[in-house]
């Protein structure tokens, strides 16, 4: 179901592939419908291509649905329909798993049919698998990855090259990588959408997206970049998933990295996935997290493990039961912050501000003031780890304070005390 850029590539994967699939199964995979708005745009594929969904619901010979259209529906009601009618299904959506999920899983369990999806979260790279059976072992304590490489691209490009934060959007844009809308990734919902499917098979806890407190990277200046630069920062977008004492911690958002860090050095379009557990100890996935190619890959790894276990005769889906996990309120988290504020330039802004922080109970690690023209000076702070609600609070004194002209939203510095 849709032939766009996933399922054009997974036809040239599956046609490259043949003999080696072939070799690997004791019988051939074979595409028999594909479901397309206008078969017109598809003439190369005429012999198999239809509009009608039920061409393939209801036709008895085919086991496996392929989806790739994208979009909540009406993938999420195709998708129902054929578990229900037990065809196995692979998907790439991340949209609809994000929210579908428990439904999806009991009309899996109904119909005795399996539902893979691999490709919905870092393109090829095999971390669901990885999660479900390599480390089904593990109690994980944390997932924590670069999801979203567009965000990546334009990170990666203000730091290399000094770009401003639209100059890398729009490199982002020209090579591919973002959107001509590009809301969901430069907000972060995205990855919310990434991080709550991790976090569900990582912790076995039914998590939506809803559930993730999420911050995107519209307010970042290359200044904000060049400064934690000169700490020995980089910063990525960090989604995150961590289940403490008082419960699961979920977000995504900016964050200054230190350069020894294992993800600060993911560049570009890449995607890396960081997962602490015991007994195994760190584990990182790293490789292409979108893209025709990576993407049809992991889908194909999918519909072949579904033949594979038809072949033997295993076609029912592990049972997921989720347990509840109750959720840890961000604003309990503790944090150090970056954060840059344009003020007056004038004698006693700098204790204006130190005093609303303190206020607040938030105390300042550093401050660097920048002169800027008209009168105005850049101050570039740095606090003590402190709680988020405290910083909230901080933020909120500051904004009242008439020598503060603007101000960024504080960004998380990881490796500060
Ligand atoms: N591209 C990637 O790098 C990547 C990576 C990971 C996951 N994914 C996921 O993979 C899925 C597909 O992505 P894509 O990049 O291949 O998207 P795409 O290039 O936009 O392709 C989607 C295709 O599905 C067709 N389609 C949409 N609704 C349909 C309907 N109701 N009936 C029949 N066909 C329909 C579209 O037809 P029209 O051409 O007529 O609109 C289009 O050809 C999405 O869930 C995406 O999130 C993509």
């Amino acid at each position: 179901m849709g032939l766009g850029t996933v399922g054009r590539a997974f036809l040239r994967a599956l046609a490259e592939n043949r003999d080696d699939i072939g070799r690997r199964l004791a019988e051939p995979l074979e595409v028999t419908r594909i479901l397309v708005r206008d078969p017109a745009r598809h003439p190369e594929e005429r012999h198999r291509l239809t509009t009608d969904a039920r061409d393939i619901l209801d036709d008895p010979e085919i086991s496996v649905v392929v989806e790739v259209m994208g979009g909540r529906e009406p993938a999420r009601t195709y998708m129902l329909e054929a578990l229900r009618r037990g065809k196995s299904v692979v998907t790439a959506n991340k949209e609809v798993l994000a929210y579908a999920g428990p439904e999806l899983w009991a009309a899996a369990e109904a119909g005795q049919a399996d539902l893979r999806f691999e490709a919905s979260v870092g393109g090829g790279i095999p971390v669901v698998q990885g999660l479900t059976q390599g480390l089904a072992a593990d109690r994980v304590r944390s997932v924590v990855g670069i999801v979203n490489g567009t965000t990546n691209y334009i990170l990666t490009r203000m730091t290399d090259e000094g770009s401003s934060f639209e100059q890398a959007l729009a490199a982002a844009q020209a090579a591919g990588y973002a959107e001509a809308d590009p809301t969901d990734d430069l907000d972060g919902h995205d990855a919310a959408r990434k991080i709550a499917i991790l976090a569900s098979i990582a912790f076995g806890a039914h998590v939506s997206p809803d559930d993730v407190a999420v911050e995107g990277i519209r307010h970042v200046t290359a200044e904000d970049i060049r400064y934690g630069q000169g700490q020995g920062w980089r910063l990525k977008v960090v989604a995150s998933a961590r289940l403490e004492a008082d419960g699961l911690l979920l977000r995504v958002g900016p964050a200054f990295l230190p350069q020894d860090h294992p993800l600060a050095g993911v560049s570009g379009a890449y995607n890396a996935i960081l997962v602490e557990g015991e007994p195994v100890g760190q584990v990182m996935f790293f490789g292409p997290g979108a893209g025709g190619g990576p993407t049809a890959s992991a889908v194909l790894g999918d519909v072949i493990e579904i033949a594979w276990g038809r072949h033997q005769g295993v076609s029912a889906p592990r049972p997921v039961r989720y347990r509840p996990c109750p959720l840890k309120d961000p604003a309990t988290d503790e944090l150090a912050a970056y954060w840059r504020l344009d003020v007056v330039d004038r004698p006693g802004t700098l204790a204006q501000v130190a005093q609303a922080l303190s206020e607040a109970s938030v105390s300042l690690r550093s401050v660097e003031q920048r002169p800027k023209p008209d009168g105005r000076a850049t101050l570039l702070l740095v606090t003590h780890r402190c709680r988020e609600g405290a910083l909230r609070q901080a933020v909120a004194n500051t904004g009242r304070l008439p020598v503060v002209l603007s101000m960024g939203p504080p960004i998380r510095v990881e490796g500060v005390d």
